[in-house]
């Protein structure tokens, strides 16, 4: 038993995606969350700076005494796992690889697509992972960097989104794909507008699902599973992103963040 927190950061608020299915699958748990919403996008910047700020959210975190870290953000877990492996001595959970097990197991066909930042994209973090698992899975990567703003800007189910979905998976719906790995934060909230622009037949995989249960199997491991805790603290770097008002709508209630100053750590 250890009741101690769960960390949890991304560069933003959309990492509560996945803060939204650890809560599904570990409601005793106490989770501490970090969005940098003072230096979000993190998907369009070099491996080195997210490396670096990254490792200060962790820092950040251990200060809250988390006996976990999940990495919540695609571009992070793409291309900064290893590299903040080797810097803490803590366990530490990304999305990629939940999420290639999740497609490699839905796909039937054999055709899986990966859509991302350009930074999880440019890493091939999705492809290397999924073809390690079956060599034979042919994998389509597509870059949409303007999906992060669009949701951002609330205008996730709108003739905007839409429009820039079918322009971004225009080549995607060629390759007659069965399965598409939704490979950022962000994406999940476009869900309907991806399934609409991809078609029925499209099995979509969000990452976060995936993730929440290999957390869960993971403290079990450690025996570190919380008995009676339950609660979420929000922090973030910055309030300028209306983290309180886009975060309260998605989690269906009223969340409260302490800004803190992210530099010092
Ligand atoms: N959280 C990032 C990801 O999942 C998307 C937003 C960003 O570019 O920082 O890749």
């Amino acid at each position: 038993m250890d009741n101690g927190p769960i960390g949890v950061f991304d560069s933003g608020l959309g990492g509560l995606t996945v803060v939204k299915e650890l809560m599904k699958v570990l409601p005793n748990e106490d989770i501490v969350y970090f969005g940098d919403t003072a230096r979000i996008p993190y998907g369009t910047r070099s491996r080195d700076i997210v490396t670096k700020y990254s490792a200060q959210s962790i820092r950040f975190l251990l200060s809250k005494n988390i006996k976990m870290a999940v990495i919540a953000c695609n571009t992070v877990s793409a291309g900064s796992y290893d590299s903040l492996k080797t810097m803490f001595d803590l366990p530490l959970v990304g999305v990629i690889e939940p999420g290639a097990t999740a497609a490699v197991e839905a796909t039937k066909n054999k055709r899986i697509g990966v859509i991302g930042t350009t930074g999880t994209i440019r890493s091939n973090a999705y492809t290397y992972s999924i073809k390690k698992k079956e060599p034979e899975i042919s994998v389509f990567a597509q870059a949409c960097p303007l999906f992060v703003p669009i949701v951002e800007e609330g205008w996730s189910n709108t003739g905007v989104a839409y429009l820039t979905a079918e322009r971004y998976l225009r080549e995607m719906r060629k390759q007659q794909i069965d399965t598409l790995v939704l490979g950022c934060t962000h994406y999940p909230l476009l869900e309907k507008t991806i399934s609409s622009v991809m078609g029925s037949g499209v099995v979509l995989i969000n990452p976060a699902v995936n993730t929440a249960r290999r957390v869960s199997e993971l403290l079990s491991e450690m025996q570190g599973l919380n008995d009676k805790g339950g609660s979420i603290s929000y922090y973030v770097s910055d309030f300028g992103q209306g983290f309180q008002k886009i975060g309260s709508h998605f989690m269906n209630e009223e969340i409260t963040a302490e800004c803190i100053d992210i530099e010092k750590y």
